[in-house]
C-alpha cells in the first residue's frame, strides 16, 4: 500500500480509490467500518505505516457546529502527528470553493479551521477545494482550487473540469507527493 484515502469508504473516498488503482496505485481505505478512527485515534498508527501519500476525504458524521469542528480539528491533529511518526511524505485534504467567504456556516468555519490546521503544520500539503455536488454549478462544471506546501506564497490555483472528472484532482495531487518525494531523494 502506498496511498492511505482516510474515508475510501464515502463518497468521495471510494471514486478516488477506483482512479488511484486504475492509475496503478496501491490505495487502501481507512476509516471506522474498517477500524480506523481518525479521531479516537484507533488504528491509526498502524494504517499509516508505510504509506508515502495519506489523502484525507472523512467527514463528520454529524453537522451539528460544535461536534463538526471537533470532527475536522482533531481527526486532522491526530492525522498530521500520525503521519509525521510514520514517516509520511505529503498530506492531502478535500475543502470546499468558497469555504472562507461564507462563515455564518459551522460546516465549513470547521474546513476552514482543518486548512488552517494543515497550512500551519509544516507538513507536505495539497489541499484541494471542490464545489459540493453533482451539478450545482452551471454547465455542469465542478470548480476546483489547489493550494500546495509547494508554493505557499501564491494564491489558489483555479480551473474547472467537467463533473464526471472531478474526482480525479486528488490523484493529481497523490501524483503531486510522489514527484516531490522523488525530487527528495
Ligand atoms: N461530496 C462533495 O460534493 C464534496 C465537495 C467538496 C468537499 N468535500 C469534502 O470531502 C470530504 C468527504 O465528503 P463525502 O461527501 O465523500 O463524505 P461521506 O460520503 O459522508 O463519507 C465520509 C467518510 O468519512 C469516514 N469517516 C467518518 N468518521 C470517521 C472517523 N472518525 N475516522 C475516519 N473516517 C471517518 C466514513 O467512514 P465509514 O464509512 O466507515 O463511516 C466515510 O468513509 C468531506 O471532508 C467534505 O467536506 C465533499
Amino acid at each position: 500500500m502506498n496511498v492511505l484515502v482516510i474515508g475510501g469508504s464515502g463518497l468521495i473516498g471510494s471514486r478516488v480509490i477506483a482512479n488511484l488503482t486504475e492509475l496503478g496505485h496501491e490505495a487502501v481505505s481507512a476509516s471506522p467500518r474498517s477500524g480506523v478512527d481518525s479521531v479516537s485515534g484507533e488504528g491509526l498508527a498502524k494504517a499509516v505505516a508505510g504509506a508515502h501519500t495519506v489523502v484525507d476525504v472523512s467527514n463528520s458524521p454529524s453537522f451539528d457546529d460544535e461536534r463538526v469542528l471537533h470532527f475536522f480539528t482533531t481527526s486532522t491533529g491526530n492525522l498530521l502527528a500520525a503521519e509525521r511518526a510514520a514517516g509520511v511524505r505529503h498530506h492531502v485534504a478535500l475543502s470546499i470553493v468558497g469555504a472562507d467567504r461564507t462563515l455564518e456556516s459551522g460546516y465549513l468555519r470547521a474546513k476552514v479551521a482543518q486548512e488552517k490546521l494543515i497550512e500551519g503544520s509544516g507538513f507536505p500539503y495539497s489541499i484541494v477545494r471542490a464545489t459540493q455536488g453533482r451539478t450545482n454549478s452551471r454547465r455542469g462544471t465542478h470548480r476546483l482550487q489547489l493550494r500546495t506546501s509547494e508554493c505557499e506564497s501564491r494564491p489558489w490555483l483555479r480551473q474547472s473540469l467537467t463533473a464526471n472528472r472531478f474526482q480525479r484532482v486528488a490523484t493529481g495531487a497523490v501524483r503531486a507527493g510522489r514527484a516531490r518525494r522523488r525530487r527528495s531523494r
